[in-house]
């Protein structure tokens, strides 16, 4: 394949994740541009799906009864020639780490605030995960048919609170009961949208000019007016897009619409694609930028996940692809590993259902069968990996022992332990003098704790007893720095081989710190933590 080829095809891919409090209305949003996008026929589908009509494994029948959703799945649509993909990443807070790890992955996020609601805590979370990697944001405001908040004051608190300009690209005729359209602030003209029975299908619209003697003969007065004040001070007052500073990620692009409506949808989606940057360099850990053209074939795995479904019984790796082009049967090497694999079994998702991708381009998801040869972080590649810089961990806050109940489910629960905790769900360590022999968990959150459990008992038939222990701090060390160590620490080893201190509070770290000054605790694993230096 010729690099024009390849070129061509870089360019109109657009890579991205939308990230949202829960309820806000990310899985609306996905389902209503997927729609646009032609990969399902009718609004429903996706929402089908994470209340688990057809779901098929029993964890996605936890998500159901817990109304959340855990797992994070990559959609590939197109729409206009532009080939979408999209990789959804779960809201609840939690999931955090799956959450940051999918995060990487994306060229672009779309966050979405509920128009009644505002900056949300989660919403906080998520958008300094995206700022700190200068991942791009495009704020699109949901419900507008409901009560909202004063716009300008929803402007006003996204600036306060999460510190980014936010710029208006269109502006909203009337809201709640009253929201008729969406103005287009650059090419001045306003959609009318027309309500469809429950929003399933495309909205259909009529576009016309902001005076437009029409809308005085249509809609109650005093909105028409207050919408043509508005649009005068906004238009006056805010200024375009400035797409440098967005790309750079100092001001994010307002939009306003109705999700569940279908309001203000295919306008949104048609300024994500002009605004939304193709895949592009990637910084390397030594400064230099790896070309997704140009360069040959590379991706990383940014997610595990075993047992996507129970017919298959198989884990599952994720990988983005960086640079080149992947053909599946390709020949790679496998950084970790330092040896060769041969990549035949590729596969897109679209939740529960599968199908073989045999081609697949810089910015594209592609799931890989992995009997164990794939762990998040790992770099494929034909010829010398590149120096991808380290996906982010987070120190665990929360720490049990985990024991089998039946010693004749001991084999399947170990298995499980271990599939599990390669997932990156949560961490698994083993220690010498915490827990008595008996593997320790630790997470960021006490769900994580129940969804590992339920798993263990659903996928691997292994009951087990959670025992909380008191720590609720930790931090990574260099191994070289054991020596140095005082006899009564809390020292435990991960699955990587990593050494951590656990504390029982953030006053008993620095206090152990200020009396071991020669060793150096760590946010990250040493390798990572020396490499973000
Ligand atoms: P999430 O993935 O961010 O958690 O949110 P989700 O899309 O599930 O939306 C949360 C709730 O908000 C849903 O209602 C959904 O229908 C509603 N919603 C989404 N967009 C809009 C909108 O533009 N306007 C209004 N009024 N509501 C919206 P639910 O009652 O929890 O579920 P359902 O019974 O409606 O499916």
């Amino acid at each position: 394949m010729s690099l024009a080829e390849i070129e061509t095809e870089v360019k109109r891919r657009r890579t991205f994740a939308i990230i949202a409090h829960p309820d806000a209305g990310k899985t609306t949003l996905t389902e209503k541009l997927l729609l646009y996008g032609g990969a399902i026929q009718l609004a429903g589908a996706v929402k089908a799906r994470k209340q688990g009509k057809s779901a098929t494994s029993d964890w996605m029948a936890m998500e159901k009864e817990r109304g959340i959703s855990i797992t994070s799945a990559a959609l590939q649509f197109e729409y206009n020639g532009s080939i979408l993909n999209l990789l959804d990443t779960p809201g609840h807070e939690d999931f955090s780490e799956d959450t940051y790890r999918t995060l990487m992955a994306a060229d672009t996020a779309v966050m979405v605030l509920d128009a009644g609601k505002g900056v949300e805590p989660q919403t906080v979370k998520l958008f300094r995960v995206c700022r700190d990697r200068g991942i791009p944001i495009i704020t699109f405001i949901n419900k507008m048919d409901r009560p909202t908040k004063d716009l300008y004051s929803l402007l006003d608190e996204i600036e306060k609170v999460l510190g980014i300009k936010a710029v208006p690209d269109v502006w909203p005729l009337g809201t709640g009961f009253d929201f008729k359209g969406v103005y287009d602030l650059r090419d001045q003209q306003l959609y009318l949208f027309d309500r469809t029975p429950g929003g399933k299908q495309k909205a259909g619209f009529r576009v016309a000019g902001p005076h437009d003697k029409t809308l005085d003969e249509q809609f109650d007065a005093e909105i028409v007016q207050a919408f043509r004040d508005q649009i005068e001070l906004v238009s006056g007052g805010i200024g375009a897009v400035d797409v440098d500073a967005f790309l750079k990620g100092n001001e994010t692009p307002v939009y306003f619409g109705s999700a569940v409506n279908n309001f203000g949808i295919e306008l949104f989606l048609n300024k994500f694609l002009n605004l939304a940057p193709p895949p592009d360099h990637i910084p390397l850990r030594d400064g230099s930028y790896l070309d997704p053209v140009q360069a040959p074939f590379s991706a990383f795995v940014f997610k595990v996940q075993a047992n996507m479904n129970k017919a298959h019984r198989d884990r599952i790796a994720f990988l983005r692809v960086c640079s080149g082009v992947f053909e599946r049967g390709l020949n790679v090497n496998h950084n970790r590993l330092e040896k060769q694999v041969k990549l035949s079994s590729s596969f897109a998702f679209f939740g529960q259902d599968r199908n073989t991708v045999d081609l697949a381009y810089p910015g594209d998801i592609i799931g890989l069968v992995n009997p164990g040869t794939f762990k998040i972080g790992d770099v494929l590649s034909s010829g010398t990996a590149p120096a991808l810089r380290p996906l982010p961990s987070f120190a665990p806050e929360l720490f049990a022992t985990i024991s089998c109940k039946d010693t004749l489910q001991l084999k399947s629960f170990k298995k499980g332990l271990d599939q599990l905790a390669e997932e990156g769900i949560l961490h698994l360590f083993s220690s010498r003098t915490i827990g008595g022999g008996v593997p320790i968990i630790g997470a960021m959150g006490k769900l994580q704790f129940e969804v590992f459990q339920r798993r263990l008992k659903d996928e691997y038939n292994a009951d087990t007893n959670l025992q909380i222990l008191p720590y609720t701090v930790s931090r990574w060390i260099d191994r070289a720095d054991q020596t140095k160590l005082p006899s009564n620490v809390n020292l435990v080893e991960d699955m990587f081989g990593n050494l951590s201190l656990l504390f029982d509070s953030e006053w008993d770290m620095n206090y152990f710190q200020k009396n071991n000054e020669t060793i150096q605790l760590l946010n990250a694993p040493p390798i990572d933590a020396l490499e973000l230096n």
